[in-house]
C-alpha cells in the first residue's frame, strides 16, 4: 500500500544533536527505534524491549546495545560503524522530532509520551547533577552549532519557567516533538506508549508492545524478564541502563534512575501555573493529544 511516509524537513543541531547522522543509517527491516522528548521513559523502554529481545538476561549492557543516534557525542563517524556492526536486533534511541528524522517503513517506531511537568521534574535532577564530563562532552566535542549548556538555575521554579516559557530551554522544543510524533501514530509501523500507562499496568503493556514488534515471548522467563524492567531492580542495578554507566552524573547511575514517580511538581508550582500550562498543552497540541500527554491510556 502507498502511503505518505513523513520525510524529513529539516536538520536539527544543537549541544546534544547531531540529526544527520539519520541520513546515513542503512535500515534493516527489523529494526527498532524508540523515541521520546527526553526524561519520558526513554531507557526503561530500552530496557523493556532489550530484556524481551534477550529472553531475560540480568547482565545485558542496555545502554551499550542501543546507542541513542542523534547524540553528537561520540561523533557518527565512531557511532555508525559501531551501529552496523550490530548483529542482533537493534534498538536504536531518538529525541528528534519525527520529521529530523529519516523515517523508514522498514522499522517499528515506539513514542513514549509523559506530561511535561513531570518531564522537567526529571530534566532538572538529570542537569543539575550531571558533572564535569557531562558539560565538557556536550559543550567541547568539535561540531557543536549553537550555544554552549551552561548549569541549571539553583531553584526549579526558575528552570520550569524558562523551559515553559522558551520551550524547551536549555533542552529542544517540547510541544512540536509531541505534535509532530502524534500526527503518525496511526501508520503501521509506529506505536505509542505512555509513562503512566507503564506504571499502571507493566506487564500488559510490556505484550502490547512485544505485540507490535513481533517478539516471540519466552513465557518460562516472563516472570524475570518484568521484574528486570521495574524500577527497583533498575534502580539497583542501573549502571548496566544508564548511558556510560552514569559516568556523566554525581552520583552515577542511580542519580538517572531516580525516583520513577510523577507528579512531584504538585507542591511547587501553584494552581495557575498548573492552569497555565494546562491551557498551553491543549493549545499546542489539541484536546486529545494533551489528554493522553496528561495522563495516557493508548491513544
Ligand atoms: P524521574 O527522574 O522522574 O525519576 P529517560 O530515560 O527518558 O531519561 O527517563 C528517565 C525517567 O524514567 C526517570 O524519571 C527515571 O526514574 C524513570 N524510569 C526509568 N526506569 C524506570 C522504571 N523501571 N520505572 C519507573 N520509572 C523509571
Amino acid at each position: 500500500m502507498n502511503r505518505d511516509w513523513p520525510h524529513k524537513t529539516r536538520e536539527l543541531h544543537n549541544h546534544h544533536f547531531d540529526s544527520t547522522i539519520w541520513n546515513d543509517l542503512a535500515f534493516r527491516d527489523d529494526d527498532i527505534v524508540i523515541a521520546t522528548y527526553a526524561k519520558s521513559g526513554t531507557t526503561w523502554m530500552q530496557q523493556i524491549v532489550a530484556q524481551m529481545l534477550h529472553g531475560g538476561d540480568p547482565d545485558l549492557a542496555v545502554a551499550e546495545l542501543s546507542p541513542w543516534l542523534d547524540l553528537r557525542v561520540p561523533p557518527k563517524a565512531v557511532k555508525l560503524p559501531q551501529v552496523e556492526a550490530q548483529t542482533g536486533r537493534r534498538i536504536l534511541k531518538t529525541h528528534l522530532p519525527v520529521d529530523a528524522l529519516v523515517f523508514s517503513p522498514r522499522a517499528k517506531y515506539l513514542y513514549i509520551g509523559r506530561d511535561g511537568r513531570d518531564v522537567v521534574w526529571s530534566l532538572y535532577n538529570h542537569h543539575a547533577n550531571a558533572n564535569a564530563a557531562w558539560y565538557q562532552a556536550l559543550n567541547d566535542t568539535p561540531g557543536r552549532v549553537g550555544p554552549a549548556i551552561g548549569p541549571p538555575p539553583t531553584d526549579i521554579r526558575d528552570y520550569w519557567r524558562d523551559w515553559l516559557a522558551q520551550d524547551g530551554h536549555p533542552f529542544w522544543p517540547f510541544w512540536d516533538n509531541v505534535r509532530g510524533w502524534w500526527a503518525v501514530r496511526e501508520l503501521p509501523n509506529v506505536q505509542f506508549v505512555h509513562f503512566n500507562d507503564l506504571k499502571r499496568d507493566l506487564p500488559g503493556e510490556m505484550r502490547r508492545i512485544a505485540a507490535f514488534l513481533e517478539i516471540p515471548l519466552d513465557e518460562a522467563r516472563w516472570d524475570a524478564i518484568v521484574e528486570y524492567c521495574s524500577f527497583d531492580w533498575m534502580k539497583k542495578n542501573a549502571v548496566k541502563s544508564v548511558p556510560l554507566g552514569g559516568a556523566f552524573w554525581d552520583g552515577g547511575a542511580e542519580t538517572f534512575i531516580n525516583k520513577g514517580t510523577n507528579g512531584r511538581w504538585a507542591d511547587t508550582l501553584t494552581p495557575a501555573e498548573c492552569a497555565d500550562y494546562e491551557a498551553r498543552a491543549s493549545a499546542e497540541l489539541g484536546a486529545a493529544c494533551a489528554r493522553w500527554l496528561a495522563s495516557g491510556r493508548n491513544p
